[in-house]
Parts: structure tokens; sequence; C-alpha cells
């Protein structure tokens, strides 16, 4: 009975029911669709503002680079500033070093300039020897050396020290390069354009020498080269190029004791050629270095022709040659300055240090391990911290002021 009387309400009651779950459902949908689109709003808006936040800092980045790119252009116009500085610094250290040198060669206490009485006793003794030396010497050549005219670098080869040398009386246009103050290997060049040339090391010839060089003062004359023979005190090696074979030898008596020039300690002779020939160039142990001598030899019989000591001091010397009997050297300073000669010794006597001016060499800094004259060509043969260079020279006769050729 409950039954007929209820079901049509449960019906309804279901039915209402299940129209409602579905209402609230709906109803839950919508809910939901409202907060997502909320918070896609939301993130929209952030990634709204993320986009105008990064155009204000691509805005601002711009502005940085620009205000740095102003601020480099200021620092470029400071270093140029700066080095100008320095560039004008580096003259004025220049001038200063030009006046030092200057008011050296001024000081009348100069060992170049002073003659001491050992010296004048000794030439007293020796005059009569010396006048016939002189009398022979001065028969044929008087140039003296006015000025170093130019520079030329013709290459840059082998060690920092070493030699290259050209024999004045036969093969004269070929070039020997020793490299080092101590070897065995010449390279021997056919000519100046050979040793120039890049592929010129194909194309020279080496000889390997019987016994080792020491220094650098080795010279080439007649188809012989004149060496010291490493590891002995004083021995000359005579050496004939052509067949390699060792010619003769000799003791330079009183020589190897200590170096010939203080700046350049590994040469303890240095030989010479002029136009009387050869030579050798050494030093006597004194309290300040050393004093220089010079000898002429026989080149044919290497007997000792005659021995000058001279008033050239080894003290800051870095090398010495001859030019007709006339010895100049060479000084400079530890650090490799301007090299100027500065002494010289006329075996003939003719001309002194006292009426000879402090000949400088054309700028460049660096230091000399040898200077060789080569009397066909009348210029120097020079290796200058590895570059092997040609001085070019101005004379003049001994005996007139004006220059003989230029
Ligand atoms: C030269 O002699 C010294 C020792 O006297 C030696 O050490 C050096 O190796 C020698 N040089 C050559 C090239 O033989
Ligand atoms: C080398 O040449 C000289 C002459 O120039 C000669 O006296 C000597 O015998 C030659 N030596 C050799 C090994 O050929």
């Amino acid at each position: 009975m409950v039954g007929w009387v209820l079901l049509p309400r449960l019906l309804v009651f279901l039915l209402l029911t299940k129209t409602f779950g579905q209402a609230q459902r709906m109803n839950q949908d919508a809910l939901l669709m409202q907060y997502i689109e909320r918070r896609i709003m939301l993130l929209e808006d952030r990634l709204e503002k993320c986009n105008q936040d990064m155009n204000k800092y691509v805005r601002e980045f711009r502005d940085f680079r620009k205000e740095i790119t102003v601020r480099l252009g200021g620092l470029n116009i400071y270093k140029t500033e700066f080095k100008n500085e320095v560039d004008i610094l580096g003259s004025r250290i220049e001038r200063i070093e030009k006046d030092i040198d200057y008011l050296e060669a001024q000081q009348p206490t100069q060992t170049c300039v002073e003659v001491d009485d050992k010296l004048i006793e000794e030439q007293i003794q020796q005059a009569e020897e010396k006048r016939k030396a002189k009398l022979r010497m001065a028969s044929d050549c008087d140039l003296l050396l006015a000025g170093i005219k130019s520079l030329k670098i013709v290459k840059k080869a082998g060690d920092a020290q070493g030699s290259w040398i050209k024999d004045p009386a036969r093969d004269f246009q070929k070039i020997y390069f020793l490299s080092g103050t101590s070897g065995n290997v010449l390279t021997e060049f056919g000519g100046i354009k050979s040793f120039t040339e890049r592929a010129g090391g194909q194309v020279a010839k080496k000889v390997v020498l019987p016994f080792a060089w020491q220094g650098t003062g080795h010279v080439a004359y007649n188809g012989f080269l004149y060496f010291h023979r490493n590891g002995t005190l004083n021995q000359i090696i005579k050496f004939d190029i052509r067949n390699g074979t060792v010619k003769d030898r000799m003791l330079l008596q009183g020589a190897g004791h200590v170096p010939v020039y203080q700046l350049s300690p590994y040469t303890f002779i240095d030989m010479a050629v002029d136009e009387q020939g050869l030579w050798a160039i050494h030093a006597e142990p004194d309290d300040g270095g050393g004093t220089i001598v010079v000898t002429k030899i026989d080149h044919g019989s290497l007997a000792v022709e005659h021995t000058w000591d001279t008033s050239c001091s080894s003290k800051g010397a870095e090398a010495a040659f001859m030019i007709c009997g006339t010895l100049y050297v060479v000084y400079n300073t530890h650090h490799g300055s301007r090299s100027h000669v500065q002494c010289l010794y006329d075996v003939t006597d003719i001309v002194t240090s006292t009426d000879f001016p402090v000949l400088y060499f054309p700028k460049r800094y660096g230091k000399h391990s040898m200077i060789h004259y080569n009397p066909r060509e009348h210029q120097l043969y020079a290796w200058d911290d590895g570059y092997q260079t040609i001085y070019k020279l101005i004379t003049k006769k001994k005996l007139e002021s004006q220059p003989a050729f230029q």
C-alpha cells in the first residue's frame, strides 16, 4: 500500500535527483571552465608582462652598448695619446744617450787619448825599427776613415755571434760563412747573390775544417783561411780552402791570455786584412782589462814582422778593424747601444787619436761580434746580433783634410 502511494513520488524524486545531479555536474564543469579560463588569462597577462620586460631589457641593453662604444672610442684616443708620449720618451732617451756618448768622448782621461810613459819609452827604443816598418807601410797606402756612410743589412742567418768574410785577393766574390763562436764547418757561397737567395743554402758548399775555431776573428786571404784554433792558447792555423789541407801553423806569442775585446769575450785573436796584408789583433792583460796589441804577420811564411802596443783599451770594446795600417777600435755598451770608433792607432804615426773625432755607426741597437775591412771593396763586413751587414765608408787621405772619395 505504501508502494502504491510512494512509487510515483519515488519516481519523481529519482527523476528529479537525476536531473539535479546532471545540473550540478554541468555547473561544476562550468566552474572548471571558468577556472581554467582565468588561469589562462592570468598566464597571458604574465606573458604579456614578460614580453614588456624583455623589450625593456633589450632597449636598456642597446643603450648600454651605445654607451660602451662611445667610451671605447674615448679609450682609443687615450691609447694614441699614451703611445705618442712613449715615443716622445723614447726619442728623449736616445738624445740623452747621445749626450752621454758625447760627454764620454769629451773626457780627456779616456784611455785612447792618454799615452803612458812606458809606451813612450818603448817607442823611443823601437824608433829605428819602427821607422823601417813605417817606410814600408806608408809607401802605398794613406786612406784615413772619415765616416761611416751607410748600413746595408744583407741577411739574417746563423747564431747571434759569428763571422762572414770575403777574400780580397783570390776568389774575391765568394762568401765564407762561419756561424757561432766555435765550430768546424765553414759554408762557402759562390757570391753575394747565392748568399742572399732563399735557396742559397742548397748551392752552398760545406767545408769541414780539421780543427775547430775559437772566436769570430777568422780571415780569408789569398785562398787561405787563417783562424785561432779552438782549445789552444794562441795557435793560428793557415788552411787551404780549395783543397782542404792545413798549409801551416804558428804560435802568436803573448796572445790568448785575455779576450781582445771586453764585450766580445769569445775572441782572443782577431785576424785582419788590409791593403798591407795580414794582421793579428790581440790584447795584453793590464789593470783595466787589457790593452790592444797589433801584430803584422807575413802571410806567406807566417813570420811575425812587427808588434805594436797601442794605447787603445779592450774595455768597452766590441770589435776592431785595420785600414791602411791603422787600427780602428769600435766601442759599445754592455746592453748594446750605438757603436762608435773612439780609438785609433796608426802604425805609421801619421795620425793619432787626439786629432781623430769619434765616429758613430748608423743608428742600430745591437752588438757586433766582428767587423772586418775589405781592402778591395773599401767597406766593412760585420755580424750584428745575427744580421750580416755591410758598412760603406767615407775616407780621406791621411795627410789631407778633404775626403778622398765618398
Ligand atoms: C772548443 O773547445 C772547448 C774546450 O776547450 C770545447 O768544450 C768545445 O766543444 C770545442 N768546440 C768545438 C766545436 O769543438
Ligand atoms: C793543396 O794545394 C797546395 C798548393 O796550393 C799543395 O802544395 C798541396 O800539396 C795540396 N794538397 C793536397 C792534399 O792536394
